[in-house]
């Protein structure tokens, strides 16, 4: 009998504590950071409360889904965008592993 699981996991580390959490892909960061504990948020993923769910993205960022059009317009009306912003509830977890840094807690 075969031990081979088709259950595929990933993992998102969140710094700055450097905490490893497993994560399901193909649920938005936002999702999986929710579901840490790490993360909250207030407009259930519809992009208006993204001073709270923009978060960096250190390692991992091209496993992610593509940064929409959307969500680059959101992101120029935040201070302190760089590079390697994101939305938590628009960048949808791959299956390489993520590290990302939180600039809001819950
Ligand atoms: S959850 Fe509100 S902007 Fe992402």
């Amino acid at each position: 009998m075969s031990e081979a699981s088709t259950t595929t996991t990933t993992t998102v580390t969140v710094m700055p504590s450097g905490q490893t959490y497993e994560a399901t892909p193909g649920i938005t960061l936002l999702e999986a950071l929710r579901r840490a504990g790490v993360l909250n948020h207030e407009c259930d993923g519809g992009a208006k409360c993204t001073d709270l769910c923009h978060l960096f993205v250190l390692e991992g960022r091209k496993s992610l889904s593509k940064t929409t059009r959307e969500e680059n317009e959101r992101l120029d009306a935040i201070v302190g965008v760089g590079s390697k912003s994101r939305l938590a509830c628009r960048a949808v977890l791959g299956e390489e592993p993520v590290t990302v840094e939180l600039l809001t807690f819950v």
